[in-house]
């Protein structure tokens, strides 16, 4: 292993949910659907949901003041801001930019970042890239969403799996002689599938209140099966290479961090990987589908809960619709 390169490192988490709690047998009042279907089907009992009057800006920017806090970073150290998101406050201005201001983050520089659920795995691997540029640089990586907005509620297909929330990490240079970091990464996209997975309605194809597009196009709408097969096929491709090309053994791997979309396909990989319960974090019971925020959530939660432990072989692993998919290998 090469200690001379400059390897980047998180710093710190942060993550914030809102208040609301939306739980399976409040969806049996809106739709035709049960709680023991939810959960068998996917391992979810129960979502945070934004209110009325609340934006996903606000938790975006409180879970990036504990990262900050935790991090032991003030907002005018950090150089920039990427925030991971496809449900932005606004299409203009970026979340990133309302979070650089609800920080008073002066000194940087701001911008979102599209990959759907791969979005944090998307935006980390960047972010080690510029630290490996300028290793000075503090930088902070948010995963935030808010698909309650954008969510048809009589759709069942989608409607029981998407939750609001928000993860945010600091990334600086790790210290010197120091393995802790990002090892190594993938990403991928296949756009040959987008129409598995698919918002169409308010961008510029088909700008809002455009009558040729029916209503429910300007919701998310997803092919559940072909989209559970993709993920099965890529997650298991991405953690094999990453581990592979790197030396390491599935025995090596501490804890794997997967994209928190269905427990079914969470446990599909754990058995492929052939790692016991206890190296897969899990809590999409809590939160549901909360897209890039889905990994920060899990990091943070992980740690909290002393799962995650310093020097441990971390592997995350996203995919989401695009479709977009990729892993970042770390030693925490
Ligand atoms: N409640 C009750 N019944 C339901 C519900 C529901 N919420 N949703 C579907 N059903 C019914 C269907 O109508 C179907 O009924 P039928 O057999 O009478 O036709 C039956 O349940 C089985 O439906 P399937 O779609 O085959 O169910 P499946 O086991 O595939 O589970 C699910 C569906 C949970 C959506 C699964 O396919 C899945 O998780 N796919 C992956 C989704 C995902 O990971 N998306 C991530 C991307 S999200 C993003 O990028 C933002």
């Amino acid at each position: 292993m090469c200690l001379n390169t400059v390897r980047s490192t998180i710093l710190g988490m942060g993550m914030a949910v809102p208040p609301k709690v939306l739980t399976n047998h409040d969806l049996e009042k809106i739709v035709e659907t049960s709680d023991a279907w939810i959960t068998e089907r996917t391992g979810i009992k129960e979502r945070h949901i934004l209110e009325d009057g609340e934006n996903i800006s606000q938790y975006a920017i409180k879970a990036s003041k504990e990262a900050l806090e935790r991090a032991g970073i003030s907002p005018e150290d950090l150089n920039l801001i990427i925030c991971a998101t496809v449900t932005p406050d606004y299409l203009i201005p970026s979340l990133a930019v309302l979070v650089q201001e609800g920080l008073g983050a002066s000194r940087a520089g701001a911008f979102d970042l599209s990959a759907t659920c791969s979005g944090f795995v998307y935006a980390l691997s960047i972010a080690d890239q510029f630290i490996k540029a300028n290793p000075e640089w503090k930088i902070l990586v948010v995963g935030a969403e808010a698909f309650s907005r954008k969510t048809n509620w009589q759709d069942r297909s989608i409607c029981v799996l998407l939750g609001d929330g928000a993860g945010a990490a600091v990334v600086g240079k790790s210290p010197k002689l120091s393995q802790k970091g990002i090892i190594d990464f993938i990403l991928g996209a296949d756009g040959s599938k987008w129409p598995l997975l698919t918002l169409k309605g308010g961008g510029s194809a088909f700008p809002p209140f455009d009558d040729r597009l029916p209503r429910e196009e300007y919701y998310i709408k997803m092919q559940g099966r072909e989209v559970f097969k993709f993920a099965t096929r890529v997650m298991e491709k991405i953690a094999l290479e990453l581990l592979e090309r790197n030396g390491f053994s599935k025995e090596d791997l501490d804890l794997l961090v997967p994209h928190q979309a269905n427990l079914r396909i969470i446990e599909y990989l754990r058995d492929r990987l052939n790692l016991p319960k206890e190296k897969v974090f899990v809590n999409i019971d809590k939160y549901g589908n909360t897209s890039a925020a889905s990994i920060p959530i899990a990091l943070y939660e992980a740690e909290k809960e002393g799962v995650l432990k310093e020097g441990d072989l971390v592997l995350l692993v996203a995919f989401g619709g695009g479709f977009t998919f990729g892993g970042v290998l770390l030693r925490w």
